[in-house]
């Protein structure tokens, strides 16, 4: 039997086996694994200095588990996890602000419109007129017999994907299922369809079926893009939101799993000059870019796309530059990436990294990053933003 026992100081095993623990008996969904509560607890107590000694902490902890089946974060623990759960996430480049995210605590909040609400206050509160604040809003984890509101969306502020009767997608392409579902449950798309319209939010509670919910405009901040040197690239009419905020990825900290937990960063360039407009399944903008560019467009071996991927990704760079809205540029980015690893790796611990995830799609070899191999990461690790079920 797994207990929730301070290496090394023994303590009194609890009374009755804690949930979880008979192999006989598969745990109640959301009942806490003591083993993953212990192991997170000790990391806490080793990467901060609480003020209750561990060995309280875990009597505690082992207590309530075997009451309820699961345990309640304190704050300073559920910052850590959120914390450290980005620290641990492979794929991400701006790692090196890891323990600067600002978390709002609303584990109090499960109900669809009210979650709505704080996703919202969410937006407006990272956004900050365009000075983006890495934050996370948590909200009702799942507990044994109730499980926390999730939100369907991949992306609190996404564009629809409205199919055309030719059978083309107006919009984001990636987003045309999705867009879809939400007809299906009765959203109203704007009239006419258009190509930046924002999906509304698709929330289920804890019991119940998805709701959905406009997200206000002016909660939203985005950016139209021009071009620094080319006065036609305005014409275009092309946008992209200020924030990204994933929103359908668990966090699991110490056992617990926080199904709703959306957080954001701020953009890199490249996310969306050099993918999320160029991309042939998105926005496929490189032939219009590159024709308007005048470039000859009848051989690959002109490396027509390649010039226009870069001007598109100067264009965004140079939008949000002039906006005012926080953008990070892949060349510095990179570099930031590697003082990261360089401090974990000082701190004693090892930065894992997938590293087709790292490196920027555009000009990879000319950023330090692309030169090097990482720690593979492994999917076990905890504290984690986790892959959407
Ligand atoms: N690549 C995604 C997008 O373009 C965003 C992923 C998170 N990016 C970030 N900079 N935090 O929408």
């Amino acid at each position: 039997m797994t207990s929730l026992v301070a290496r090394p100081t023994a303590l009194p095993e609890p009374r009755c086996p804690v949930s979880g623990a008979d192999p006989q008996r598969p745990p109640a969904p959301g009942s806490v694994d003591p083993a993953a509560a212990q192991e997170f607890l000790e990391q806490f107590q080793a990467e901060t200095s609480p003020a209750i000694t561990l060995e309280r902490r875990l009597r505690q902890v082992a207590a309530e588990i075997e009451r309820t089946g699961t345990y309640t974060h304190t704050l300073e623990e559920l910052s850590f996890g959120a914390r450290v759960a980005w620290r641990n996430s492979a794929r991400c480049i701006g790692r090196l602000y890891w323990n600067s995210l600002r978390i709002r605590d609303r584990r109090h909040v499960s109900a669809p419109t009210d979650v709505a609400v704080e996703c919202v206050e969410h937006l407006r509160d990272s956004t900050r007129g365009g000075a983006i604040r890495s934050t996370i809003t948590i909200f009702a984890p799942d507990r044994p017999g109730e499980r926390g509101p999730r939100i369907h969306n991949d992306q609190l502020v996404r564009y629809a994907g409205h199919r055309t009767p030719g059978g083309e997608v107006r919009g984001d392409g990636r987003y045309a299922a999705f867009t879809d579902t939400a007809v299906a449950l009765g959203w109203e798309r704007p009239t006419p369809p258009g190509r930046f319209d924002v999906l509304p939010l698709m929330i289920s509670g804890p019991t119940g079926g998805p709701e959905l919910f406009d997200v206000p405009r002016d909660a939203v901040l985005e950016v139209a893009l021009s071009h620094p040197e080319h006065a036609w690239f305005a014409d275009l009419r092309l946008r992209w939101h200020a924030v990204p905020a994933i929103s359908n990825m668990p966090l699991e900290v110490g056992g617990v799993t926080y199904p709703a937990a959306p957080f954001n960063g701020w953009y890199l360039g490249t996310e969306i000059g050099a993918r999320n407009l160029a991309d042939a399944d998105r926005y496929d903008l490189l032939p219009v870019v590159a024709e308007r560019l005048g470039l000859d467009m009848t051989s690959e071996r002109t490396m027509w796309r390649d010039r226009a991927l870069v001007e598109m990704v100067r264009a965004v760079q140079h939008s949000f530059d002039e906006a005012g809205v926080t953008m990070a540029d892949h060349h510095t980015e990179s570099g930031r990436f590697l003082t990261h690893v360089a401090r974990e790796e000082k701190a004693g611990r090892s930065c894992p990294a997938d590293w087709s995830w790292i490196v920027p799609p555009v000009s990879g070899g000319l950023t330090p990053v692309y030169h090097r191999y990482y720690t593979e990461p492994d999917p076990d690790t905890r504290p984690a933003y986790l892959q959407p079920s």
